[in-house]
């Protein structure tokens, strides 16, 4: 029987979970007895054979070893060559799926159409390479939802949680926080903050540079002279950080990869948590950010929720505890949670109201009455956090004669200066010639519920008109001839 599921495509770890008869969410392991699989991708030079998840993570050569891909998903021309092959994000993620998919089958079954989720802050260009990374693996995509509504689904169906919930979600890359209000089975998101490049593999680096210290001190020499045992070493830093969350004081012994010299590593917890007490102060300020925006105070919030392993850390707990007043809620598995939400996802008959996670519009000269100058700005038509799906027009005027092409760039980001938002499309329109400025062209930007964005453009006076799935066939994406090769070759490949 096909089955129904949920996939946390996360950026160290991935799951997978499917709805049991019983009406409850269940991660599905994979074929290496873990619930969880890493999200590492090994390309050995010797078979032709891609590891994905602990084996891949744990041995092998660096330079064949791609780690946390999921950050570089809005980039297609990060492109990674292994033995003058070049593979996109997409198609490194698209591997990992596969070995999801073809684990997780054995189990329960084909699986056929899937939820995936993404962080809340995820913009078109990664939410399309995601989705395409799933049909590459074979996989339909019934819905892309975001991770902070996915694990609210799990938090209200597992424990209960109503009202005003802030998720604040930190995992190994990404920290997403999330202000929802839950009613019965509805779902109505307020707002989505988040921040690339702050979690828990963050903590490991700085830990690591605290091993590199402490060894240097007491042998005078280097840890580590090349990658694969500097990725070694990282791992060991991970696991004592691990340990930090339950014990006060952790040894470690460490040698280099020359000689062997040996090192003795003390770490307790409180040195640990004042090397990174900036970043989670950081956090914090973006918990702040995320009520500001919705003009709420932290006693507003009915339930703080835990998303993400990273969460662990006591130090977040007793730092959300002083913000709020109130204990936050933590459902154990905590870096299960968003899987076993998109799961659930799949029999929710409430409503979930989603807001646009960020600002969309156009670039147009705007004519400034106190300068009487007309200066290049952005116009923002759908802003940030407008309840979707949604569709805005806005007019604009031709601003030249006998103007014969119209081009309008479709913007992302909220700022009025066109240097601090991302370009993320372009339409452009052929219009009749020899008229005089000041025509009349509607712009409509729609916003579907997978937040992805449409742009349409329309010439008043003659009709014409030309839209655009932003991004669908945008720089770096994939045409859909193109994505039909790509995914006939990944189903060749052997991947374990
Ligand atoms: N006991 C623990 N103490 C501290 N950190 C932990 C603990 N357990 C797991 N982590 C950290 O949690 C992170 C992984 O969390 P999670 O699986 O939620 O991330 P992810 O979903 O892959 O990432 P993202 O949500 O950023 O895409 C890793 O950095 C891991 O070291
Ligand atoms: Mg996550």
């Amino acid at each position: 029987m096909a089955q129904f599921v949920g996939i946390d495509l996360g950026t160290t770890l991935s799951g997978l979970a499917y709805l049991k008869s019983d009406g409850n969410p269940e991660i599905v392991p994979n074929a290496d007895g873990e619930r969880l699989t890493p999200s590492v991708v090994y390309f050995d030079a010797h078979e032709d054979v891609k590891l994905v998840g602990s084996a891949a993570r744990d041995g092998g050569d660096p330079d064949r070893t791609i780690f946390q891909i999921k950050r570089h998903m809005d980039d297609p021309e990060h492109l990674i060559d292994i033995d003058g092959k070049k593979w996109t994000p997409s198609e490194i993620s698209a591997l990992i799926l596969a070995k999801l998919k073809r684990d997780c089958s054995r189990i329960i079954g084909d699986i056929d159409e899937v939820v995936i989720t993404v962080p809340a802050n995820f913009n078109e260009l990664a939410r399309k390479s995601t989705i395409a990374a799933a049909e590459m693996a074979g996989m339909k995509v019934k819905r892309l939802v975001n991770e902070p509504t996915a694990a609210a689904v799990y938090y209200a169906h597992n424990q209960g949680v109503q009202g005003r919930v802030l998720v604040y979600d930190l995992g190994g890359g990404t920290l997403d926080v999330t202000v929802l209000e839950v009613s019965g089975d509805n779902i109505k998101i307020l707002t989505s903050e988040g921040a690339r490049h702050l979690g828990g593999g963050n903590f490991d680096e700085i830990l690591l540079t605290a091993y590199e210290e402490q060894y240097r001190k007491q042998t005078g020499a280097e840890l580590f002279s090349d990658e694969r045992h500097r990725r070694r070493v990282l791992q060991a830093a991970e696991d004592a950080k691990k340990m930090l969350s339950k014990l006060q004081r952790v040894n470690d012994t460490i040698a280099n990869d020359k000689d062997g010299g040996i090192a003795r590593i003390d770490l307790t917890r409180e040195g640990f948590e004042k090397m990174v007490r900036r970043m989670l102060t950081r956090t914090i300020m973006l918990v702040e950010q995320a009520l500001d925006s919705v003009k709420l105070k932290p006693s507003d919030i009915d339930h703080v929720v835990l998303v993400g392993g990273s969460t662990r850390l006591p130090k977040v707990k007793t730092m959300l505890e002083k913000y709020f007043a109130k204990a936050p809620k933590s459902c154990g598995n905590v870096d299960e949670c968003v899987a076993l939400g998109a799961a659930l996802f799949a029999r929710k008959s409430g409503r979930i109201q989603e807001v646009c996670n960020a600002s969309y519009g156009t670039l147009a000269m705007i004519y400034n009455a106190a300068t009487g100058e007309e200066k290049l700005q952005n116009s923002v038509v759908i802003p940030k956090n407008t309840p979707i799906p949604c569709s805005r027009t806005q007019m604009y005027l031709t601003s030249e004669d006998n103007e014969k092409l119209i081009e309008v760039d479709i913007t992302q980001g909220e700022d009025e200066d066109p240097k601090f938002v991302d370009v993320i499309g372009r339409l452009t329109l052929d219009v009749p010639p020899n008229r005089p400025k000041g025509c009349e062209i509607a712009v409509t930007f729609s916003y579907d519920e997978n937040q992805r964005v449409r742009a349409l453009v329309v010439d008043k006076q003659s009709g014409r008109s030309r839209e655009l799935a932003v991004n669908y066939k945008g720089a770096g994406v994939l045409s859909e001839e193109e994505l039909k090769r790509r995914t006939h070759h990944l189903r060749a490949m052997r991947i374990e």
